[in-house]
């Protein structure tokens, strides 16, 4: 017999903390250190993601404490090295460093091509074991959000990556007082068909 109750209270709960995730930025977190036990929930949660032919692409790398300036002077750096000097703006070098400074962890998402599979099923993969980080994050009262800029194409060195691992993304995370919003979203009837006959 099923406990309907019981399931309820699940279905009560992971619904609350999927529609309760909201991605927060930098700008609010507040100077609070997440201790390493919690990053480790959080990272554990990642690898219960789903995964064609097991491939588990995903990979990370955890930056903390002074890593966090050298990520910071690093996207700066690199930012220079892209724009010309009319195109560069030195409000958006500073955001670099002043967003890094702000977040207490930065996690670099890395997917590792295993060459068995087609590249967008690594990529859906590893986007599986974000969500189960931003989800856990949530559910642990820790403000992240996923950062995709063109400069993640440079970060080979500076994170040590492999020959076939790739950065696809920088996820902040930081403790914050942001209280829960209505995420601006149409509805799912807008973009589900049914095929019933
Ligand atoms: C793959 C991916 C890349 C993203 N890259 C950025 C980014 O570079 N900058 C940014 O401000 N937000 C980025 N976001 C977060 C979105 O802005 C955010 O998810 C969206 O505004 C919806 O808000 P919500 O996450 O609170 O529901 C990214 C999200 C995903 C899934």
């Amino acid at each position: 017999m099923f406990n309907f109750t019981f399931m309820s209270t699940i279905y009560d709960t992971v619904s609350k903390v999927i529609k309760e995730r909201r991605s927060i930025f930098p700008a609010s977190y507040i100077k609070k250190e997440i201790p390493v036990e919690i990053i480790n929930q959080i990272l554990e949660s990642a690898n219960y993601a789903p995964t064609h032919k097991l491939t588990q692409p995903w990979r990370f790398v955890v930056i903390r404490k002074a890593g966090k300036a050298k990520l910071g002077e690093t996207l700066g750096r690199l930012y220079k090295a892209r724009v010309s000097e009319a195109q560069f703006l030195q409000k958006k070098y500073d955001s670099f460093a002043e967003k890094t400074d702000q977040a207490d962890c930065i996690i670099a998402i890395n997917m590792q091509l295993s060459g068995k599979i087609p590249e967008w099923e690594e990529l859906a993969a590893v986007a599986c074991a974000v969500q189960n980080i931003a989800l856990t994050a949530e559910s642990l009262k820790v403000g992240g959000y996923w950062s995709s800029p063109p400069l993640i194409d440079d970060l080979g060195e500076f994170l040590s990556l492999n020959a076939n691992e790739k950065c696809i993304g920088l996820f902040y995370m930081g403790y914050h007082n942001e209280k829960p919003w209505a995420p601006n979203r149409n509805p799912i009837e807008d973009k589900v068909r049914w095929i019933e006959e």
